[in-house]
């Protein structure tokens, strides 16, 4: 939003604070690893979320979205048409499903964040193309991440991306700062003005989470559990999301485990 751009209350985090959230995210990157061998078909998401409830607990963890604004369980999982905010429950996966199960751990009173998509059984080639292209979304996001760059170019070209593959990305829901508190200063837009927004700095830590629509962007809430968010128009909808922090050159991402991204040496 303008009002933020110039007077940003961005929390710049110490090299201890950054430990902390770095280990932190390294236990939700793991919860997620850990789920990954229970997820096939006739499995319900209730079960998904007891198995990462499970490990979170025995790591000596909370969970963040236990209790979150009411919020039932330890995590969201999101299946097929919904975009984010699945509350897992007795919805048996089926051969097909892309299902996106999110983590939010707090370890030492430090938060990280993260969520990947799982691929049910024998998936269609189109939803394998949307989470192949959601995925690649994040890392375009994540390119951007360098000192004096504006925020708002990451959704830029988040959203650059999706349009050229024909999908269209959720403005509805946003990535945010994240560590200290779920959810902090910076709102960042997947969908947004180049050249606009804060201008990014070493130990700014923030989440980037694009959902991508197969069809169109809205996002409608269920009415009964007031929190599953739905694509209008039924069609598949896929997200990934990384907790990252800002450094002196290339950005730090902390939810990543698999070495995807090079590790920077330094922070300041
Ligand atoms: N983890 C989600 C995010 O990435 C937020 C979930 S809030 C909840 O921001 F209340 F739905 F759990
Ligand atoms: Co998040
Ligand atoms: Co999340």
């Amino acid at each position: 939003m303008a009002f933020r751009d110039t007077k940003s209350k961005i929390i710049i985090k110490t090299p201890e604070q950054i430990q902390g959230i770095r280990e932190s995210s390294i236990l939700a990157a793991k919860t997620l690893k850990v789920v990954e061998a229970f997820i096939k078909p006739g499995v319900n998401t209730d079960y998904l979320n007891s198995i990462c409830a499970q490990f979170i607990k025995d790591n000596g963890a909370n969970s963040a979205t236990l209790g979150y604004h009411g919020f039932t369980k330890e995590t969201c999982i999101s299946v097929n048409d919904v975009i984010c905010h699945g509350i897992p429950g007795k919805l048996e996966l089926r051969d097909g499903d892309i299902v996106n199960i999110d983590v939010t751990t707090i370890l030492k009173g430090y938060f990280g964040d993260t969520s990947k998509m799982f691929l049910v059984g024998d998936v269609s080639d189109h939803a394998k193309k949307l989470v192949k292209v959601t995925k690649e979304c994040l890392s375009i996001g994540i390119e951007q991440c360098k000192p004096g760059t504006h925020l708002n170019n990451i959704g830029y070209y988040i959203d650059r991306h999706a349009k050229s593959h024909g999908y269209s990305t959720v403005y509805e829901f946003c990535g945010h700062g994240v560590g200290l508190r779920f959810h902090e200063e910076p709102e960042v837009c997947h969908v947004a003005e180049k050249g606009t927004g804060p201008i990014l700095q070493p130990g700014m830590i923030f989440t980037i989470e694009p959902m991508i629509n197969a069809g169109k962007a809205r996002a409608k809430i269920d009415k009964k559990d007031g929190w599953t968010a739905r694509t209008i128009d039924g069609r598949l909808s896929a997200q990934f999301e990384h907790t990252i922090c800002i450094t002196k050159s290339e950005p730090f991402i902390l939810t990543d485990i698999d070495n995807e991204f090079p590790q920077p040496k330094e922070i300041f």
